[in-house]
């Protein structure tokens, strides 16, 4: 009998990421469960979030740990006890080794609040006012070594209006977080999509390197 995919989320703050992908688990939009989440920081409020629906938690602090690579060793041993199939990150505030990576490449899905490959790393809704963009958003990718360059799945896109400053912009990039993240994890529960040779495949067929644009309508 296939068991029911497990996922393992990584958090490092507010995890409404992580609520979106809990409460499509619980209502069957995604046929997975989540079965731990891991925290590097104690004071999270995912960790709640968490313990409210009854999740499994660990806090693993990268403070206790004297380079990367022991972290993350580590934290691969606190992550496979759970014996997942999927890796999520959501707000999992870490530069992650290249071994890291590579031990769970294809399965290894982090969300960007950008339309990839604009704006990588940090602070990309200023950067996309500042750039005097029309619209914006996030994009879910499966992680490979460099950061935030991993192949798109999906991508979600909100507008620059002429009052929107980064407050506002980062709501409006949250709330289409909170409706891609579970398509993505859908997907990948169902079989639907697979990266290969470095390229995302939905149902079969290539996806462009920016993923698939999800349709708010
Ligand atoms: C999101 O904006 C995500 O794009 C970024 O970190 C933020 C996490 O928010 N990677 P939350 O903790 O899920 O609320």
């Amino acid at each position: 009998m296939n068991r029911k995919p497990r996922i393992v989320v990584l958090i490092s703050g507010s995890g409404s990421n992580l609520q979106a992908i809990m409460d499509a688990c619980a209502s069957e939009q995604i046929e997975g469960s989540v079965v731990g989440v891991i925290s590097n920081k104690a004071d999270a409020y995912g960790l709640t979030r968490a313990g409210n629906a009854g999740i499994e938690t660990k806090t693993l602090s990268h403070k206790a740990f004297s380079s990367r690579e022991e972290f993350d060793a580590q934290l691969a041993e606190e992550v496979d006890a759970f014996d997942p199939d999927y890796i999520v990150l959501a707000g999992f505030m870490r530069i992650l080794t290249d071994q890291f990576v590579q031990r769970y490449l294809g399965k290894m899905v982090n969300i960007h609040p950008s339309l990839l490959p604009k704006y990588k790393g940090l602070h990309t809704h200023q950067r996309a006012i500042d750039a005097g963009d029309s619209t914006h958003g996030a994009s879910v990718h499966f992680v490979t070594p460099a950061l935030d360059d991993g192949p798109v799945l999906v991508q979600g896109a909100v507008s620059i209006d002429a009052d929107d400053d980064a407050d506002s912009l980062q709501h409006k990039v949250h709330k289409i977080e909170h409706i891609i993240y579970p398509v993505a994890m859908q997907w990948l529960c169902s079989g639907k999509v697979k990266m290969a040779n470095g390229r995302v495949y939905l149902n079969n067929e290539l996806l462009p390197i920016e993923g698939k644009m999800y349709d708010v309508n």
